[in-house]
């Protein structure tokens, strides 16, 4: 007999649907998996050198064991994170001019936390804002702003085919966006394009943004893997200067090597609403992740702290700049239609593929990267350009 008492609790999941595995993430395992003992990785966005591996900074290394020495205790420190850390990353990515005026900031777990943060201000701000988002764009950055519920548009950033960014198309879809619309841009390193505005084009873009009254989200998560620390925060600069509000994800996890600690922040300029916007970050990342964790940007901070570790970093971030650089001459030369690559930056480009072509590199040949053709450059080295140009020449014929 059937009874009403048969309620079951099944109904607070039943009309969940399974996911998709995460498009990038997925492949960490499916890379693993594959027995073949020349398969490629340039999958996910790790830096590797030239032996394959991702090390940690010899700087990091120091800074951890300064850190297992002089820290006395690891009670609370709130929820803006390690103050210290915040005041020593700002000036490298705004600089001490304009761009870095009226600025408050919190320690976050990654840059996927500070996007994620950005995304709840603004919709604690004005539910179902607007979000512009270039396409492509890191599959993840709308996902984001969807679960957090932004309204997304997007406009199209980089033609494929052709290789090139479609800069008036970018300016042509801000033009009709509306005050107080949010715009998602990459301050360097183009994810997955590896194309960046130049700055002329940047000074562009900072008008409309300021004149139509939008405001910038810039991404950085690979200052110092495209030119260098100073030139990949330009455009950053740039937009900085010319607006009163704005919020900056940074991440730590490819310039410091720091991926599974899980460090960034976030800057928030709200010129006229200040207080507002620095209590509400504070109880959203309050109810989030109560506090963020804290290794990482304590070793960062320790290394920040002494010039000898801040010099070692550098010339470590440099290097690995260089090699991306070398591989990126080693692809243009190995197939003219890798050209293009020679003058993007950072660590991924766009290969002009379709998806059967791309599960066929990876079925026939073992090499792996992101369904839409982004390819990790650091995933490369000069003895494996071959392997890969030959693999690419074989299931996209010219
Ligand atoms: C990537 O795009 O591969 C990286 O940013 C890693 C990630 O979290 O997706």
């Amino acid at each position: 007999m059937t009874t009403l008492l048969e309620a079951s609790s099944d109904v607070l999941f039943a009309g969940l649907t399974p996911q998709p595995p995460d498009v990038v993430l997925s492949l960490i395992k499916l890379f693993r998996d594959d027995p073949r003992p020349n398969k490629i990785d340039v999958g996910v966005g790790v830096y590797r050198d030239a032996q394959g591996r991702t090390p940690v900074f010899q700087a990091m290394k120091a800074a951890e064991r300064r850190l297992l020495e002089i820290q006395e205790t690891k009670a609370y420190l709130g929820p803006e994170g390690d103050f210290g850390f915040l005041e020593r990353i700002q000036p490298i990515v705004f600089g001490d001019g304009a761009a870095a005026s009226d600025l408050f900031s919190v320690q976050t777990p990654g840059g996927t936390g500070a996007l994620r943060l950005a995304a709840e201000l603004a919709q604690a701000g004005r539910p179902g804002a607007r979000i512009w988002l270039g396409a492509p764009s890191w599959p993840i950055h709308s996902q984001i702003f969807a679960e957090a519920g932004l309204q997304i548009a997007t406009f199209r950033q980089f033609d494929q085919a052709s290789q090139t960014l479609c800069f008036d198309e970018m300016i042509g879809a801000l033009r009709q966006a509306s005050p107080g619309d949010v715009v998602l841009l990459h301050a360097c390193c183009h994810n997955p394009s590896g194309a960046d505005p130049d700055v002329g084009q940047w000074r562009e873009l900072a008008g409309v943004i300021a004149g139509r009254g939008l405001v910038p989200l810039l991404d950085i998560a690979y200052q110092g893997l495209g030119d260098g620390l100073e030139p990949d925060a330009a455009g950053l600069r740039i937009v900085m200067e010319a607006v009163d509000n704005a919020m900056v994800a940074f991440s730590c996890d490819k310039n410091f090597g720091l991926y599974r600690e899980r460090t960034g922040a976030l800057f928030v300029r709200a010129r006229r609403h200040h207080e507002a916007a620095r209590t509400n970050v504070l109880k959203i990342a309050r109810c989030a992740w109560s506090m963020p964790p804290d290794h990482g940007a304590a070793a960062v901070r320790v290394i920040l702290e002494d010039p000898a570790l801040t010099g070692l970093w550098r010339e470590e971030l440099d290097a690995q700049r260089r090699r991306l650089q070398e591989v990126r001459e080693g692809l243009a030369d190995a197939d003219p239609r890798f050209e293009p690559f020679r003058n993007q930056r950072g660590l991924f480009s766009l290969l002009p593929i379709a998806p059967a072509q791309v599960d066929a590199m990876r079925r026939d040949h073992g090499v792996y990267m992101t369904g839409n053709g982004r390819i990790n450059i650091a995933g490369l080295t000069a003895e494996t350009i071959p392997a890969f140009a030959a693999a690419y020449a074989a299931c996209v014929p010219n």
